[in-house]
């Protein structure tokens, strides 16, 4: 179904004649104007009677004055494309409403009282994913932020917690499952093939977390008993045909369960826990309580269809919604301010998670990456905001990595100063003083403070400042005292000129070169400007490991011979300080490469100095293979980008490129022996064969870099036998970057092979528009016209044109087209869904730290885009700031 074709249709407006147009710059919505909510909401009951094309939805809520609220007699209800069709007030129909704007403004006399309300929307023309949408056949609704105004009247903010009962009904045949919050109470048939069923939560919730989903379903059922003894019903609902590729998911599920009680006392509360499916969804997954909604693509999973890394996100995503039930429902966020409150602590918390199911060192070494490729460049560009930040205009746009992944190293770095023990001590205060509330950040701080026994006071402005701290560090040596100087600053961000030091705890260790061992690792905290830390007993300089398992999310300028980084890769007896060394030495390299630094001579020496590191990687044989993979795998193009304050892409591309090229050449032998030792490990889910398989492609890329026939022999081989996902996907990687025959023939085979899979579809689409070589644009621009792309859905947008945003080759080709097919496609999504053409936006806000010509282009760009008439106020607040 092509939803795209048809626009929601504009709302009759009944008691306002002209609507004003648009603004064209949104309002700014301020953290320091909180005001507590005049008016609570302890009950709702909502009906709704569902149509794809037409729901009806009647709305009765009881209302009471708030005490702590400002005492006025209107109570606004928000609303978002939608009309009021009738308004009662204690059962009379009501005169004494009116519309401001899209809200709906009650006048109410007494202190208590019942509103009733009634709406209509249409889910098929819902295009943007937020309210109540039809995907695939089935109705479902996602109301975080603030996309239960899109349903009805509410005051739809967080702090204004309610309990829930609903009741749906709806043709038997056409939405044989109806599911809500919390438990199924009743259920019937109706006449004319129509049933109905009834669903209270005992929990009162904030409005986004409400949900409704009724489709044709199926479930994979299990059951958890938790560690009080209750027994909970467990379903993951999919459609029909997709069930058997659930397992993963369930059991991600229960180790979920039972890892929350192990680790943070945390007990599910429900005798139901739903999990739905669904193909379109903005955003990876949604914990409305007691039935969380998926995109498919963090559910599904089997060997056929999904590779290691699926597996992984699975798991991850499956436990970060897992976590939310009390990490965001039980206690959730007084404003959208708070957002990291929930979501910051939820990451950290499946990240643990992760790291337990699995290896540590490898997790926390994904997690650097990411932060590294998303975040920083937030940090560093002009949509840089602290993990709280002080003011919006669509909270969409705060859903980053900032929020997010920053979120999560603040609070981790809590809890390295405190030690686990006495970190749970105080999440456990956290969980006992706001259980029940709508919390902010502040409260958090405190709870762990007062529960860890930690001065916090200065460490507070990490929720405030913006910016990655830039760390320089100076060793030096005399007598036998090692004197390590620190230095901080924290950069000048938009709206914030001046920083003040924060407190950067450093895990480090001081490595006795001959004995190649540390005398055992300290945490210094770098609270000053400046400061210096002496170390004694050493007769000679020691070697310096700093920032061990990335301690603190900061930038460590401490620059040092490659002898050192050779020394610390190879010795280091911390996995995260190992891989860094290799990517230090590497950064250094390449830094120097495209800045113009190297001469023949010293650019030979430092390919050597790191020839000979990944020969000891790819040799060491207590290394096991998923680090191994890890540390093959050369520092991102973006990551690279960062080091300069004006980079150009196309130097950084051919450099690296090179660099590649040079190490498949200088390595080949060692290279194919291990690819061919890899390809020998039969499949299975433990982690030597998980291994075998990351170092299966990452010696793949190596050797085709170096030699492409070769490598496109070995791919075209590794393709054929293949009897994964995993290795499929690699081999087809490998291919869709070389200029070979085998490289049509693999793309064809694999769209034979998958279609219908919309899931392994979005990953042929990726491939392809991630892939190096010079006709990748060419090669996006008629992806775009294939019969299996589409607009509507954000996962086939995304597959396609994320990947070529993220492609620096495609992204910033020389001549602008890339620029300019980005912002076409910011252009022609926005109409069709908001939220998501604004995601594009950042690549082409990054324009100031990329050479002039190019920089030129870009910002050129996004003019075209601020030119156009309407725009989403999503867009429109990222292209404003972007240009600013
Ligand atoms: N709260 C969701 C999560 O982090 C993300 C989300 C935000 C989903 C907004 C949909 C809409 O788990
Ligand atoms: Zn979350």
């Amino acid at each position: 179904m092509d939803i795209a074709s048809r626009p929601s249709e504009p709302v009759e407006n009944p008691k306002v004649a002209d609507a004003a147009p648009a603004p064209q710059s949104p309002p700014v919505i301020r953290r320091e104007d909180y005001l507590a909510p005049a008016w609570l909401v302890p009950q709702v009951s909502l009906d709704f009677r569902l149509g794809a094309e037409a729901t009806h939805i009647v709305s009765r809520l009881s209302v009471t004055r708030n005490p702590a609220g400002n005492g006025t007699a209107t109570l606004r209800l928000n609303g978002d494309q939608i009309a009021p069709l009738a308004v009662r007030v204690d059962g009379r129909e009501a005169n004494d409403w009116r519309l401001d704007g899209a809200d709906l403004l009650v006048e109410l006399t007494g202190e208590a009282h019942e509103i009733e309300i009634e709406t209509s929307v249409n889910p098929a023309a819902n295009s943007q994913l937020m309210g109540l949408y039809a995907s695939n056949g089935m109705l479902c609704t996602q109301c975080e932020a603030e996309g239960f105004r899109r349903i009805t009247f509410f005051p739809d903010r967080p702090d204004v917690l309610s309990t829930y009962s609903v009741r749906m009904s709806g043709d038997k045949a056409q939405f044989p499952i109806l599911l809500a919050n919390g438990n199924c109470t009743a259920s019937g048939e109706g006449e004319d093939g129509t049933h109905w069923a009834e669903w209270h939560d005992p929990w009162p919730k904030p409005s986004y977390l409400f949900a409704l989903v009724a489709g044709d379903l199926v479930a994979n059922h299990a059951t958890f008993t938790t560690m009080g003894g209750r027994k909970v019903d467990l379903n993951i609902w999919v459609r029909p045909g997709d069930e058997n590729r659930t397992q993963h998911a369930m059991e991600s599920l229960i180790a979920s369960m039972k890892w929350d009680e192990e680790t943070f006392g945390r007990e599910y509360d429900l005798d139901l826990f739903n999990i739905v499916a669904v193909s379109d969804f903005n955003m990876g997954a949604m914990e409305n309580k007691g039935l969380n909604v998926f995109s498919t693509r963090y559910v599904l999973a089997d060997p056929e269809t999904a590779t290691d890394g699926d597996y992984d996100a699975v798991e991850g995503v499956i436990g970060h919604e897992y976590f939310h039930n009390w990490s965001g429902n039980r206690v959730t966020c007084r404003d959208w301010f708070q957002l990291s409150l929930k979501e910051g602590f939820t990451v950290l918390r499946d990240q643990l998670f992760s790291a337990a199911m699995g290896s540590e060192a490898v997790k926390r070494i994904e997690d650097v990456r990411v932060l590294r490729i998303a975040q920083f460049p937030e940090d560093s560009g002009p949509l840089a905001h602290p993990i709280r930040p002080d003011s919006f205009q669509e909270i969409s746009n705060f859903y980053t990595a900032t929020v997010y992944n920053k979120g999560a190293e603040v609070i981790r770095m809590m809890r390295t100063m405190a030690g686990p023990e006495r970190f749970r001590r105080g999440t456990d205060l956290y969980f006992e003083r706001h259980d029940g509330e709508a919390a902010t950040c502040e409260d958090f701080v405190k709870a762990i403070e007062d529960g860890a026994g930690l001065d916090l006071g200065q460490f507070r402005l990490w929720y405030s400042q913006a910016g990655t701290p830039q760390v320089t560090a100076t060793l030096s040596h005399e007598g036998t005292t090692a004197t390590l100087a620190l230095t901080q600053t924290v950069p000048a961000t938009p709206g914030q000129s001046e920083k003040q030091p924060m407190p950067i705890p450093l895990r480090v260790a001081l490595y006795d070169r001959d004995a190649g061992e540390h005398r055992g690792e300290q945490l210094v905290v770098l609270d000053k400007a400046a400061d210096s830390f002496t170390f004694e007993g050493f007769a000679k300089p020691p070697v310096l490991s700093i920032n061990r398992g990335f301690s603190a999310p900061v930038a460590i300028d401490f620059p040092r011979v490659d002898a050192d980084l050779v020394f610390l890769a190879a010795h280091d007896d911390d996995p995260f300080a190992r891989y860094e060394a290799m990517q230090g030495l590497v950064v250094q390299h390449l830094v120097a490469a495209v800045s113009g630094r190297l001469d023949d001579a010293t650019r030979a020496e430092g390919r050597a100095a790191i020839g000979a590191a990944y020969a000891a990687v790819l040799a060491h044989p207590a290394l096991d293979d998923l680090m191994r993979g890890e540390l093959m795998i050369l520092p991102a193009e973006t990551y690279l980008a960062e080091q300069l304050a004006i980079s150009d892409p196309g130097a950084i591309h051919a450099e690296r490129e090179a660099l590649k090229a040079w190490l498949g050449t200088e390595l080949a032998s060692e290279l194919r022996a291990l690819h061919d030792r890899a390809l020998a490990v039969a499949y299975s889910r433990d982690a030597a064969a998980r291994g075998a398989r990351k170092i299966k492609t990452q010696a793949l890329v190596l050797i085709a870099a170096g030699d492409p026939a070769e490598g496109a022999r070995r791919a075209f081989a590794q393709y054929q036998a293949a009897d994964n996902m995993t290795d499929r996907q690699g081999a087809l990687m490998v291919l869709a970057s070389l200029d070979a025959p085998e490289r049509e023939q693999a793309l064809a085979d694999f769209h034979r092979r998958y279609a219908g899979n919309a899931l392994v579809i979005d990953k042929w689409f990726s491939l392809q528009a991630g892939a190096l070589g010079p006709r990748v644009l060419e090669q996006v621009k008629a992806l775009a016209g294939h019969p299996d792309f589409t607009m509507t859905n954000p996962n086939r947008v995304r597959a396609l044109y994320m990947a070529a945003a993220g492609n620096p080759r495609a992204f910033h080709a020389a001549n602008g087209e890339g620029y300019r097919m980005i912002g076409d496609l910011i252009r022609r999504l926005d109409p069709i869904n908001p939220q998501t053409a604004a995601r594009f936006v950042p690549a082409l806000g990054r324009w100031r730290r990329i050479e002039p010509v190019r920089a030129a282009m870009m910002r050129e760009e996004l003019e075209r885009i601020a030119a156009m008439p309407s725009l989403s106020r999503d867009v429109r607040e990222q292209v404003t700031k972007s240009l600013g």
